[in-house]
């Protein structure tokens, strides 16, 4: 047999047509001489009626054996009918039993009100088979495609860096060491030294969406050890420029769902809102004006602590920039205004209180780099040839990266970025 439909493409008007549909027992109820199945795949689910009389008897002794997540292909004929809930049903020629599932399961997926998030993630291959999370991954999905059209479309070119590397991106902390041969050698944090090498070998525009690492010590609802990053650089361009191509990235983004994932905003119950084409800008000393005067101390020049994000979230909601911080503030890469080498060119793209996107223009000049790197404790002679590129030719350029995983969150209106990573990881958590 080969599969001819999916649940969802089944409709009314193709009464007495034959079908045949391959997916999981959602539930089952025997009465009798009546059996109901409802049977699932990935695109929803349809309801197989099997009344005694009208199937054979080795298919209704079959159908009556039924156990929750058995997988099952059924041919079957469709029966227009009024009191069916879609205005049809499906009578059964013949059910095939491909694999028998265990019981009890130890999560069920047509449960209504779900295990806790651990019991879920413990038994991930169970919850995603509920209908909920996978509408949350059919719309990062669409989130992904979405960016790769918009990226492809505004001129990057696709890249792919190393995530083994010698050296640390985003400060000295937060560094996962592995073995590696005879060296020292650590999981990668960002693609930024490489992106920025992309711009020195005069690609222009490029960007990459891949995994990062980061040893973060503590366990919150907006921090993973392992994420994606939407990253991207720029040449010939500043900080504005960025930020015109991250408007674009996220409103795209916003647009494809509400028209290609109308079914999956549906099945999460919630209130989708395309967001305007251009977001708001508030510099940084305006954002520690606003934290201050709702009572959240905080001196200039310092980062913005949680309780800061919160204060300034609440003021602004949905999605706006933070620009012109105060350089200490930023990784070395960050180039200050020559007005006031204070501040630097540097901006976050905020949802209410959460972080999504940091990015900057660069600094392209090879003795202020160098004068940087050491400002901030390092040694510029363990950049090797990343400094090198900056000797021969950089270009002024610009670029963001844009946790995917936090985007999907805020897209699919969840607490947790957990919910939004098929596998996530996490200090507790390696396995699954
Ligand atoms: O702010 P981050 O650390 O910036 C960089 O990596 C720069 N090299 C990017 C640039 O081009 N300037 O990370 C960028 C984004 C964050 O805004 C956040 O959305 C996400 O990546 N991110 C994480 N998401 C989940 N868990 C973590 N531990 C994350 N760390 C960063």
């Amino acid at each position: 047999w080969r599969r001819t439909h999916y649940s969802k493409e089944v409709v009314a008007e193709m009464n007495e047509q034959e079908v045949v549909l391959m997916g999981w027992v959602h539930s089952i109820r025997a009465l009798g001489k009546l059996a109901f199945v409802i049977l699932r795949d990935r695109e929803g689910t349809i309801q197989l009626v099997v009344p005694k009389q009208k199937v054979s008897e080795e298919t209704f002794e079959i159908a009556k054996k039924l156990g929750k997540e058995d997988v099952v292909a059924v041919k079957g004929k469709v029966v227009a009918s009024e009191k069916a809930p879609n205005g049809f049903e499906i009578i059964p020629i013949e059910i095939r039993v491909l694999t028998k599932s265990n019981a009890p399961l130890p999560l069920d997926p047509a449960e209504k009100v779900p295990a806790d998030i651990d019991t879920r993630l413990d038994h991930r291959f169970l919850d995603i088979r509920r209908p909920k999370i996978q509408a949350l991954f059919k719309i990062r999905a669409e989130m992904l495609k979405s960016v790769r059209n918009t990226f492809n479309d505004n001129g990057f070119i696709e890249v792919n860096t190393p995530k083994l590397v010698a050296s640390a991106t985003e400060g000295g902390t937060e560094l996962f060491p592995i073995s590696y041969f005879e060296k020292e050698a650590f999981l990668g944090q960002s693609p930024q030294l490489y992106k920025q090498m992309m711009m020195a070998g005069g690609f222009d525009r490029v960007f990459e969406i891949a995994q990062i690492f980061r040893a973060e010590e503590h366990n919150t609802r907006r921090h993973l050890n392992e994420a994606v990053s939407i990253d991207m650089e720029m040449s010939f361009s500043d900080e504005y420029d960025a930020m015109d191509i991250l408007e674009k990235v996220v409103y795209n983004s916003y647009k494809d769902i509400a028209e290609n994932r109308a079914d999956e905003i549906e099945t999460l119950g919630i209130n989708f809102e395309v967001p305007d084409k251009k977001f708001t800008k508030l510099t940084y000393s305006e954002a520690v004006d606003i934290a201050n005067g709702k009572g959240v101390e905080l001196e200039w020049g310092e980062d913005l602590s949680r309780a800061a994000e919160k204060a300034v979230g609440d003021e602004m909601g949905g999605l706006y920039f933070i620009t012109e911080w105060p350089t200490i503030t930023r990784p070395f890469y960050t180039m200050p205004y020559e007005k006031d080498n204070k501040i630097c060119k540097a901006f976050d793209l905020m949802y209410k209180e959460l972080e999504i996107t940091s990015g900057a223009q660069r600094v392209h000049k090879y003795d202020l780099l160098v004068e940087n790197i050491s400002k901030m404790g390092m040694n510029p002679e363990g950049f090797g040839t990343y400094l090198e590129a900056f000797e021969y030719g950089m270009p002024p350029h610009a670029g963001f990266g844009l946790g995917a995983d936090r985007f999907a969150m805020i897209l699919g209106q969840e607490e947790n970025i957990r919910e939004c990573v098929l596998f996530p990881r996490d200090r507790q958590r390696l396995t699954p």
